[in-house]
């Protein structure tokens, strides 16, 4: 059986892109008989750019209630908290001595990084080694993860057949990275790709009057109201056919070609579209954010199945590198 492992970064609440490109997509290969899917929140990793412990916090329940509300089953995944698992931090020092310092300072999202930041710490050079700690400790075969990440996928590979030359080839399993091609890319509300750092997303998980907000403000032209409408090179359209049912969607065609429909129409409809469309998904959101303990209970159940296994991989990294056996 296959050991699918992946790690959510916690740094806001997820917006409508992550939710079709990420949750979904992974909700429903977790539930593909074959998996041994594992799915954590990297709050660890969040830490080399958050300084604010309640949103630190905050961040971590919103990114666990999102996956909840979306369907995942905890039964079926082991779904928990990084920074559950204290095992990760005492392997990334034991995978960082055997990591040449020059990888760790090439790679690309380093660099990017410390391009942009007026202070870099020294846990943003050390990503990709926590990164690799978390996919080594579980002896995950594949790991699935955006383009982006391809390059901390390599170093993890690295690692590990490093670690297996020196300690023998059974010590670590070395994964694979799958990038799907085929993800979706959801449009944000001025027709970038929708993404927190652009500050166009649409959180579906927000009240209905800041959602409300966030719709009213995707951008659109200045053609009149009665006026046809180009519907392919409209922003609003472009979210509705995402979501709405291919009915709806050719009507609205229809009325933007027609004319006399005008983009606060369209947005109305829009909106109406999300609040029905993820209605269950809001209200078990808002019930597990106002229910922390049951959130915490949850994660439990996935923290003690991830330690258990924690707890093995790190004794024979131990035991192999020269350490005892704890008592
Ligand atoms: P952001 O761009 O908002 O920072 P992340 O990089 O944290 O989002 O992405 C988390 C996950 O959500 C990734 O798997 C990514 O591929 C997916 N994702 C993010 N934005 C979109 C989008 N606009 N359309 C489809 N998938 C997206
Ligand atoms: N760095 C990943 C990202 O930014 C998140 C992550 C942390 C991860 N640890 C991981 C992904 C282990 C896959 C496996 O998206």
């Amino acid at each position: 059986m296959a050991r699918v492992l992946t790690g959510i970064q916690s740094t806001g609440v997820p917006h409508l892109g992550n939710i079709l490109g990420a949750i979904r997509p992974a909700v429903r290969m977790s539930g593909t008989p074959g998996n041994d899917a594992f799915l954590f929140i990297a709050d660890m990793h969040s830490f080399t750019t958050m300084r604010d412990p309640q949103v630190l916090r905050d961040n971590t329940y919103a990114v666990a209630a999102s996956w909840l509300a979306s369907g995942l089953d905890v039964n079926a995944v082991t779904f928990y908290r990084q920074s559950d698992v204290p095992e990760v931090a005492e392997l990334t020092w034991y995978l960082g001595c055997l990591t040449p310092y020059p990888m760790l300072a090439n790679a690309h999202s380093f660099k990017d990084k410390s391009d942009r930041l007026s202070a870099v710490n020294a846990g943003l050079f050390y990503y990709p080694v926590l990164m690799a700690a978390d996919i080594l400790l579980y002896d995950a075969h594949v790991v699935p993860v955006g383009k982006d990440q391809v390059q901390h996928l390599e170093i993890t590979r690295d690692i590990a057949s490093a670690f297996n030359r020196a300690y023998g080839d059974d010590t670590f399993v070395v994964p694979e990275a799958r990038v799907d091609k085929e993800v979706m890319t959801v449009p944000g509300t001025d027709g970038q790709k929708m993404s927190k750092s652009y500050n166009n997303t649409l959180i579906i998980f927000l009240p209905e009057k800041e959602l409300k907000k966030q719709v009213m403000g995707i951008v659109t032209d200045s053609t009149p109201l009665e006026d046809p409408k180009d519907p392919e090179k409209d922003n609003v359209f472009n979210l509705f056919r995402l979501l709405a049912p291919d009915d709806a969607v050719e009507t609205m065609r229809q009325n933007y070609l027609r004319g006399g429909y005008g983009y606060g129409h369209a947005k109305k409809e829009l909106l109406q579209v999300l609040m029905d469309g993820f209605a269950n998904e809001r209200a078990l959101y808002q019930e597990l954010m106002t229910d922390r303990g049951e959130l915490d209970r949850q994660l439990q159940v996935g923290a003690a199945k991830a330690r258990a296994i924690a707890e093995v991989t790190l004794a024979r990294v131990r035991e192999r590198a020269g350490y005892g056996a704890r008592r």
